[in-house]
């Protein structure tokens, strides 16, 4: 797939939004290489997510996912997953604005809650009482911070050979504006 205006492509979204599995398929369909940065950060902290948050804390989490960001800036060809947090940080936006197109994946509450199960395992929704009404928080709070994205594409009743076609179709036509 050549015909990217940018190095690379950015899957950005809440959790059980789609990132992982559409953009293993993006790059497999295209020949580039996938990435996740949760993965990557837990290759590079020697434990999972879940264990990071607990041990080291969520701000902990965040310095390695803005640092692990920084290690991609000059690779192209690549798919990038993102954790669900990624965007609210300014800087990590900025980085991500630098080599690639951003798409971001929604969904609804409801299909995010099916996606996301068991739930312990997502420590952003593991200890809420009410974990459909803390998707919904979380949705409003970084409703703004999402809004970076270039392509924007609801997942909830695609199917995922559906959305792969979808992303594909609006990241092959978008074009970067012009500077005024
Ligand atoms: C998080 C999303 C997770 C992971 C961490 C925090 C978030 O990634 O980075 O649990 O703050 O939304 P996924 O969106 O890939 O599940």
């Amino acid at each position: 797939m050549q015909q990217v205006a940018l190095p690379n492509v950015a899957l950005i979204g809440f959790m059980g939004t789609g990132k992982s599995l559409l953009g293993r398929m993006l790059a497999q369909r295209w020949g580039w290489r996938f990435v996740d940065t949760d993965s990557l950060i837990e290759e590079q902290v020697g434990c999972s997510v879940a264990q990071i948050f607990e041990r080291f804390g969520e701000e902990y989490f965040r310095r390695q996912e803005t640092e692990v960001l920084r290690s991609l800036e000059h690779q192209r060809h690549l798919v990038i997953a993102t954790g669900g947090g990624v965007p609210t940080r300014p800087e990590n936006v900025r980085s991500l604005r630098r080599h690639a197109v951003i798409v971001l994946l929604t969904a609804e509450p409801e299909v995010i809650l099916q996606r996301v199960q068991p739930v312990e395992t997502r420590p952003k929704l593991s200890t809420a009482p009410d974990p459909l009404a803390e998707i919904r928080r979380l949705l409003r709070e970084r409703e703004t911070a999402y809004a970076c994205a270039d392509i924007r594409i609801d997942t909830s009743t695609l199917s995922p050979s559906e959305a792969v076609l979808r992303i594909e179709e609006l990241v092959k036509a978008w074009k970067p504006i012009p500077p005024p």
